[in-house]
């Protein structure tokens, strides 16, 4: 029976990087909100166009379109090789409406991982951050630089630089989580689920912290 988690952490602490790492290895899906959104809006859907208006700025897409997003990806089904929740949930009213869908198929969340680093670290990894458009693999250019220019080492796809890496709308979504996700925090540490962990250092280091707040 796989593990039914959620990753949080404010914008470049490594959700994405970590959530990967638990897909490849142990086979636990990885559902990101965030790269649902950037594939609707790179396919031009009407989900897409409208996120757009909130991400390019940095701001939350409304409660009610990602609510039924991640409603349709869980709802109504098992999960027998669990999940990894990256970016969702990032409101209080998300998390309850997801404590609602698992409860309609008679599940519940087992652990919640929490990664916290420093923000002038942030800073730095979503200044040098470069991302796969074919596979959302995350390089950065000093620190895990691809082995050839802008061409993913895994798929060969072109790397790109995310929009809402730019500075002024790094400042925003650093605001928006302190206002509207830290609640969440305290959400679920009132319910015993949360486990805090660094995300400063080696990330196979880190990888084992957030294996071991697992299941
Ligand atoms: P989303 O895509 O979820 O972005 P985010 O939460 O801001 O987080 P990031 O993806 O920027 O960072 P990450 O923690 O995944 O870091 P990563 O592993 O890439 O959301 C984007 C937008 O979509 C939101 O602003 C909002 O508009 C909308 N949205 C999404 N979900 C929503 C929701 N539920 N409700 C409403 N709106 C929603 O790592 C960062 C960099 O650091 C990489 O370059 C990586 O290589 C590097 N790195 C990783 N680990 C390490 C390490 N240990 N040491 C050094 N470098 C490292
Ligand atoms: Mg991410």
């Amino acid at each position: 029976m796989g593990v039914r988690a959620v990753i949080m952490g404010p914008p470049g602490a490594g959700k994405g990087t970590q959530a990967k790492l638990l897909q490849e290895r142990r086979g636990v899906p990885h559902i990101s909100t965030g790269d649902i959104l950037r594939d609707a809006r790179r396919a031009g859907t009407v989900l897409g166009c409208e996120a757009e208006r909130y991400m390019a700025k940095g701001l939350l897409v409304p409660d009610d379109v990602v609510i039924g997003i991640v409603a349709d990806r869980l709802g109504g089904q098992n999960h027998n090789q669990g999940f990894l929740l990256d970016g969702f949930p990032r409101t209080v009213p998300q998390a309850e409406a997801l404590d609602r869908i698992l409860d309609e198929g008679g599940e519940q969340l087992d652990a919640v991982v929490s990664i916290s680093v420093p923000e002038d670290e942030l800073v730095r990894r979503l200044a040098g951050r470069r991302v796969c458009r074919q596979c959302s693999t995350m390089f950065h250019l000093e620190v895990d630089p691809a082995a050839r220019l802008a061409r993913c080492d895994r798929c060969g796809g072109d790397l790109y630089q995310r929009e809402d890496d730019r500075e002024e709308t790094v400042r925003a979504r650093f605001d928006v989580y302190a206002r509207d996700t830290a609640p969440v925090l305290r959400y679920y540490g009132d319910a015993g689920l949360l486990h805090e962990i660094s995300g400063v250092g080696d990330r196979e280091a880190i990888f084992q912290h957030v294996t071991a707040s697992l299941p």
